[in-house]
């Protein structure tokens, strides 16, 4: 367990003895912002990530180094690369990152799991129906072309897929537009389909398992309102795919084999937006643009897999997060791009996260005595600056931070009247250097005097000094492409991969979904009358109850 390592108690009596502000790090070595930052390059991508604006002295990051080397890191990382099963819990091999080793390299892969080779025949599918969708080729029952594509899927299988085609709207096919549908709540179809032209509509049900719920109920709702206007179930094939791992389950669904874009159960839900849940990316977005998507995601797998920790970019990110949440005892991690095209990023990654280190219990059954996965939340800057940015910068808890922003906008906007060269972007940039530095460094009780003057009350100078010395990562790109979003995409992913072998968690199971989903099964069959309502706590019984009492 990571607590019983050399370098855990090492970290403990460094954090024991105390680390220097921000303020004093900075200024006691000028160099400081050169030899804590790193520039990950590859092909046409770029990103550039300053970590020096975090609590580590250079004690405390070499120890957390030595912690990922003695809770074997760069072990687990190799064996899940050659798909060693390491998903033990459900015996399984991780092997995403297969899925984005292009086709051109795909004779690298050995691991002999079944699947892995059929890659680029599944890729080769998604290109030619994304293309036929996409160029009107492919016509819906009455002979038109597809004019929306609804994609009905839930966690994986729809946040990897939403995120992504939201990041690189300014690539979309405009002639197309994209709908997503993952909840149970009837309003989110009903919705949806009212958008929606049987006629011209393309229903893509994404499921690995294709058996969730909510997916199921949703795609044969889905499929009713599609076959009270097209009136023949022949007409279902041109009209609904599947992206699953359950050849059985797709059929007896009703969607032929043909109409089935196949992965595998070594790509976690969680992690699948590589796979056949890529779908409608490609669709969107252009096949190109999703190869272009996968490229920058294997440039980072590239580096992560072959780089030494100490210039690994996923790696230090891990190490400098866990310190916080094993150490400082920070709940959560704030993740804050400045660009609207993100604004579902943190979304994406509560569940990549959250769903991959939300644990307790190690691989060998062993309940942690540290802290594990933090909570991940954010909000597109500068939204987030108007509403929860004040806990941030002057509330009682510690959220380390991670900026996030593009060089380049998209839509470089001229402010009229402003100063020469004035953008929209260059404006929300100025945001994105200010609040690391503000959190950082603050601004003292003294400067707080100064400007007020003697008049003021001590409430008012207290109310205006900001402490400072609030961690946070800064990452910056030239512009947000398919490829430099698969980079980022990757960087997280393995981020997620380090602290979880440190906690020595099995980040790529989800057993924690489980219960809910169980009991909620068996509370569906008691909903019909008062008197099946049994088994429950006394809370639980008098809610259903209740419920029974007003509904229709
Ligand atoms: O919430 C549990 C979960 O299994 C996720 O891990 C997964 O992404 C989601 O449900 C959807 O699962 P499926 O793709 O099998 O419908």
């Amino acid at each position: 367990m990571a607590s019983s390592l050399p370098a855990y108690a090492k970290l403990q009596s460094l954090y024991d003895t105390g680390v220097p502000t921000l303020p004093a790090l900075f200024a006691a070595d000028p160099a400081r912002f050169k030899t804590h930052s790193r520039t990950f390059a590859s092909g046409d991508v770029s990103l550039f990530v300053d970590y020096s604006k975090n609590l580590l002295t250079p004690d405390v990051l070499a120890t957390l180094f030595q912690l990922a080397r003695e809770a074997g890191v760069e072990n687990l990382r190799d064996a899940m690369f050659s798909g060693k099963h390491i998903n033990t819990s459900e015996d399984r091999a991780v092997l995403h990152t297969a899925l984005r080793d292009l086709p051109a390299h795909f004779a690298a892969q050995k691991s002999g799991e079944p699947g892995v080779t059929d890659v680029p025949r599944v890729l080769a599918h998604i290109k030619a129906f994304s293309e036929a969708v996409r160029s009107g080729a492919h016509k819906g029952y009455t002979g038109k072309p597809i004019r929306s594509v609804v994609n009905i899927g839930i966690g994986g299988s729809d946040l990897g897929p939403v995120m992504v085609t939201e990041a690189l709207r300014p690539l979309a096919a405009r002639h197309l537009s994209m709908h997503f549908v993952s909840n149970i709540d009837g309003t989110h179809i009903a919705e949806t389909l009212r958008l929606c032209d049987p006629e011209t509509t393309l229903f893509i049900v994404a499921s690995k398992t294709f058996t969730t719920q909510e997916t199921i109920t949703n795609a044969t709702t889905a499929r009713t309102w599609f076959l009270s206007h097209a009136k023949d179930n022949k007409h279902v094939a041109k009209h609904f795919v599947a992206l699953s791992t359950n050849k059985e389950k797709v059929t007896a669904f009703g969607i032929d084999q043909a109409n089935m874009f196949e992965f595998w159960d070594w790509v976690g839900g969680r992690y699948s937006l590589w796979s056949a849940i890529g779908l409608s990316i490609a669709i969107s977005l252009g096949f190109d643009n999703f190869e272009a998507l996968l490229r920058g995601a294997h440039a980072m797998d590239n580096h992560f897999a072959t780089t030494p920790l100490e210039d690994n970019i996923p790696v230090i990110l891990a190490l400098t997060g866990l310190w916080y949440d094993d150490f400082y005892g920070a709940q959560t991690h704030v993740l804050l791009p400045y660009d609207q095209y993100l604004h579902k990023f943190a979304d994406y990654f509560q569940q990549g996260d959250m769903e991959s280190n939300g644990k307790s219990v190690t691989k060998d059954g062993k309940r942690v005595d540290y802290q594990t996965g933090p909570i991940i939340w954010g909000a597109s800057g500068t939204n987030g600056q108007h509403s929860f940015y004040q806990l941030l910068h002057q509330g009682t808890k510690l959220v380390p931070a991670d900026f996030i922003a593009p060089a380049q906008s998209w839509n470089e906007i001229k402010v009229e009247g402003g100063a020469s060269g004035l953008t929209h972007h260059r404006i929300l940039l100025s945001n994105f250097f200010a609040q690391p530095e503000a959190l950082a460094f603050g601004k003292s009780e003294a400067q707080v005097r100064k400007e007020l003057g003697p008049n003021a009350s001590e409430a008012l100078v207290k109310s205006k000094v900001f402490e400072g010395n609030r961690p946070s990562n800064s990452i910056l790109f030239p512009k947000l492409t398919p490829a430099v979003l698969g980079a980022l995409i990757a960087m997280y992913e393995h981020k997620i991969f380090v602290q979880g072998a440190i906690w020595g968690v099995n980040s790529y199971d989800q057993m924690g979904v489980e219960l809910g989903k169980v009991l909620a099964k068996n509370i569906l069959a008691q909903l019909g009358k008062p008197e099946d309502v049994t088994g429950h706590d006394s809370s639980t019984t008098g809610l259903i109850h209740q419920y029974m009492k007003w509904r229709v």
